[in-house]
């Protein structure tokens, strides 16, 4: 299938150059046409990188099965709008748009433009979440009643449109859309969710958000912070048999099972100005330390993937019902940052 990459910023550069690496290695699902972005410069680097360039949106259209759209998330929608009439299928970066009605809109144009539209939603396959997905279907920490997934960096709101409201900025729409279509895969849709933003660097948008979400008997909490200057773990799982942390992107962490309930062994420590025994350090051989499940699927998997949905042979990893139903949770957390309060979501 023939593809046109529209917007040739940080992430189209990279959809083009991991395109262009599985072709050499004999991989044809999916070839690039070109490239069209609206700033010369940029159309002038994909050139200097090796792809042909055009110089219109519909020059970019007429020349593709299908276009990826890489751009700033308020221009999703009208470019979306502009392939579905040209009859091209559609793969759009996450967040699909900057509102639940726009996305919605988006689908529409594509169902009358009987194309496929899907998102790439590309940490699904990340080793971090496919571990912690096997963790949490593996059974080995007994009942998981708690989770907590975070990211957070020390750089800021990177850019500038991601710095506006009117451009789908804020860090909700950014990692939050990643790391709650991650819990919403896993678990479904809550039955609440609470949400404080934080505006520390004074822009506009939320720069990171706390985020809680409530499920029967489990407590799903998402972090992200982008002034945040030591290291944090990745994935915390909390099971009534046992804990495992991953530490970071590299796989780094463990898993740790109880043995045995009760340790002879545990005696008062000293902590702080004060003395205790419920935190002491537990003695080794009442755990079971057992390494982190492996998994990982290779990034071509996602554009083989929409090659083959697009061609009515597969169904697309990510649905629309599932993108609707995230965007919806992100802004039900916006307006539980905004209301100050707890957001049921039971029907
Ligand atoms: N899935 C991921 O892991 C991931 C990571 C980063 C960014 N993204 C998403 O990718 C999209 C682009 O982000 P980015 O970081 O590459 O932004 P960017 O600012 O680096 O690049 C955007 C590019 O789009 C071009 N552009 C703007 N409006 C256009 C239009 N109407 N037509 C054609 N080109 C246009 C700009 O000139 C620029 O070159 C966003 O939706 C973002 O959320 C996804």
């Amino acid at each position: 299938m023939k593809l046109a990459l529209i917007g040739y910023g940080g992430m189209g550069s990279y959809h083009a150059a991991n395109i262009s690496e599985m072709n050499q290695k004999g991989d044809l699902s999916l070839t690039l046409s070109g490239v069209w972005d609206i700033d010369p410069a940029r159309r002038e680097a994909a050139r200097a990188a090796g792809f042909a360039a055009f110089e219109s949106l519909e020059e970019a259209l007429s020349s593709c099965e299908a276009v990826l759209l890489a751009t700033p998330n308020d221009t999703h929608l009208p470019l979306t709008q502009a392939a579905a009439a040209a009859g091209k299928h559609i793969l759009c970066e996450k967040p699909i748009a900057c509102s639940l009605e726009e996305a919605e809109q988006m689908y529409r144009a594509a169902e009358e433009g009987g194309v496929l539209l899907t998102v790439h939603q590309n940490r699904r396959l990340d080793p971090d979440f496919l571990c912690l997905k096997q963790i949490v279907e593996g059974g080995e920490l007994g009942r998981i009643y708690r989770i907590e997934s975070q990211v957070c960096g020390g750089n800021g709101i990177p850019g500038d449109w991601r710095k506006r409201a009117a451009q789908g900025g804020g860090m909700m729409l950014d990692w939050g859309v990643h790391l709650l279509d991650q819990m919403h895969l896993l678990f479904g849709r809550p039955d609440w969710v609470h949400c404080v933003c934080s505006f520390v660097l004074g822009e506009e948008v939320d720069d990171g958000f706390l985020l809680e979400a409530g499920y029967p008997g489990l407590l799903y909490r998402v972090e992200v912070d982008t002034n945040c200057f030591v290291p944090r773990f990745r994935w915390l799982a909390f099971g009534e048999a046992g804990t495992a942390e991953i530490s970071d992107w590299e796989m780094n962490g463990e898993m740790v099972r109880v043995k045995e309930r009760v340790d002879p062994a545990l005696k008062g420590v000293q902590a702080g100005n004060g003395l205790t025994k419920t935190m002491a350090a537990r003695s080794e051989q009442t755990l079971e330390k057992l390494p982190l499940p492996k998994a990982s699927l290779p990034g071509p998997a996602y554009y083989r993937n929409f090659a083959a949905a697009a061609a009515g042979k597969e169904a697309p990893f990510v649905k629309k019902e599932e993108v609707l139903s995230v965007f919806s949770l992100m802004e039900e957390a916006l307006r539980s940052d905004r209301e100050r309060r707890v957001i049921s979501l039971k029907k």
